[in-house]
């Protein structure tokens, strides 16, 4: 059993930091931001992530798992110490990594012995050097450490599931010491024979650039081939599916949609194409994955357009689904966003729902109508549009929904609806890569 602390109470620390303290370790979150920490000792989540709030509260319970603003007494206190705080894009497109400096220079400053410093956070290759630099240049004599760097792959909406059992964990470490306390760390996983790998800073740091710009890649490749497919009459799912069948493509993410959103993709996108300028080594595939990604959002609202007779002006149209990806409420870079704006910049009239993320999209669209349910959206507009897929948009009645629009127009941006049932019910509808009315 190890004292941990995890700095940084966002997706990432809370999940990981409740995630270790399940693995047996006493935990310390610490977070400067006091209402956070309130709201975590009182028992209250303050994001929306399935499963969060039974690890939390489990481990709590057990007494290994405690939050607290007192971040300098929670770094002295403890043998590891994970740097979980933001690092949002800056103008240039890279990361802006100002709060892990801060971070550093803390944790420096309470460097009593020996401890392992290890980031989690995702930060621009070369980070380590810079953050060994200022915990070096803050501790004091007697301060040890040895830094690591363990990039986290957990997607919203499965973050618990994708900690607790990872299909790999990156360890960058400067020393085997460093890599044998973080593999007693994540020991349950190791006894488990999960693959751990052992790498320098920069290939870890590199590692997860790497894996999120192909997942984003892979995406806006199944996307221009759908916009493909629309021209040639092709069946994209069809596609995907016997494209996925071979086992050097796989399946995963090559579902077609509306555009990738959240706070991943986009920004590490930008980030690992901004680096790779910088360093005169241009990621031209991945610059073209972001063009595309813009462009697919964009063609989404062509579509809504196209579909209602050419013009927003005076029409209203319903928007299901405003989170970026279904069980999370996370609306940052959604194509909803998009779709929304430009909706409203053209004179039409949104009504929108989504099952848990009306509040979240309440701070980039306060003025908009905000529904409790798809059939409260639907009523009386002139087109609905279905940006996120959640179960119970999957199953909704085409029956009921005829008779309560003005007329019966959809556009599925994530293929979820029955082609054959929005034939028969006499719908005027598009999607991604299939046939439409
Ligand atoms: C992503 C990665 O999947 C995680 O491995 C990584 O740890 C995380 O970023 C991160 O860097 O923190 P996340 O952004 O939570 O996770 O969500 P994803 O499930 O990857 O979805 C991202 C976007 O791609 C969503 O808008 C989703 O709708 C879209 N998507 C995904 C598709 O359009 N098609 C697909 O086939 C898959």
């Amino acid at each position: 059993m190890k004292k941990i602390t995890v700095i940084g109470t966002g997706y990432v620390g809370l999940v990981s930091g409740a995630g270790i303290s399940d693995f047996g370790h006493h935990v310390t979150c610490a977070d400067i931001i006091d209402s956070k920490i309130k709201m975590l000792q009182s028992g209250k989540i303050p994001i929306y992530e399935p499963g969060l709030s039974d690890l939390v509260e489990r481990n709590v319970k057990a007494g290994r798992l405690a939050f607290t603003t007192d971040v300098d007494s929670a770094i002295q206190s403890s043998a590891v110490i994970f740097i979980a705080v933001g690092t949002p894009q800056g103008d240039n497109g890279e990361a802006n990594i100002s709060a892990v400096e801060a971070v550093a220079k803390s944790i420096g400053k309470n460097l009593n012995g020996y401890k392992v410093i290890c980031t989690k956070s995702t930060v621009p290759i070369g980070t380590g050097d810079r953050v060994c630099k200022l915990v070096n240049e803050s501790m004091p004599v007697d301060g040890e450490f040895d830094y690591v760097s363990n990039p986290e792959f957990l997607r919203e909406g499965s973050a618990v599931k994708d900690f607790l059992w990872p299909d790999r964990v990156v360890i960058g470490a400067t020393s085997e010491k460093a890599f044998d306390i973080m593999r007693d760390v994540y020991r349950p996983l190791y006894v488990n024979e999960k693959p751990m790998l052992h790498t320098n800073v920069a290939t870890a740091e590199m590692i997860k650039y790497a894996a999120n710009a192909f997942l984003a890649l892979k995406i806006s490749y199944i996307n221009e081939v759908a916009n493909l497919c629309e021209k040639v009459g092709a069946d994209v799912h069809q596609v995907a599916k016997a494209m996925g069948q071979d086992g050097r493509i796989s399946p995963k993410f090559l579902h077609p949609g509306p555009g990738y959103g959240g706070s991943c993709f986009p920004k590490d996108t930008h980030a690992i194409a901004a680096l790779a300028r910088k360093k005169g080594s241009p990621m031209n595939t991945i610059e073209a994955a972001i063009v595309t990604n813009q462009d697919q959002k964009k063609r989404m609202v062509d579509k809504m357009r196209n579909l209602i007779g050419g013009n927003f002006s005076g029409k209203t149209v319903g928007v299901l689904g405003l989170a970026f990806k279904p069980n999370t409420d996370d609306v940052r870079e959604s194509a909803s966003i998009e779709m929304i704006q430009a909706i409203m910049d053209e004179g039409g009239t949104v009504k929108a729902y989504d099952p848990i993320a009306n509040e979240s999209m309440e701070e980039f669209f306060p003025e908009l109508s905000y529904c409790q349910s798809w059939e409260e959206t639907c009523k009386q507009t002139d087109g609905v549009a279905i940006m996120t897929e959640w179960n119970e948009f999957r199953g909704l009645s085409l029956e009921k929904l005829k008779v309560m629009m003005n007329s019966p127009v959809i556009l599925d941006t994530r293929n979820i609806l029955s082609i054959n049932k929005l034939i028969e019910f006499g719908f005027q509808f598009d999607n991604v890569g299939r046939e439409k009315s």
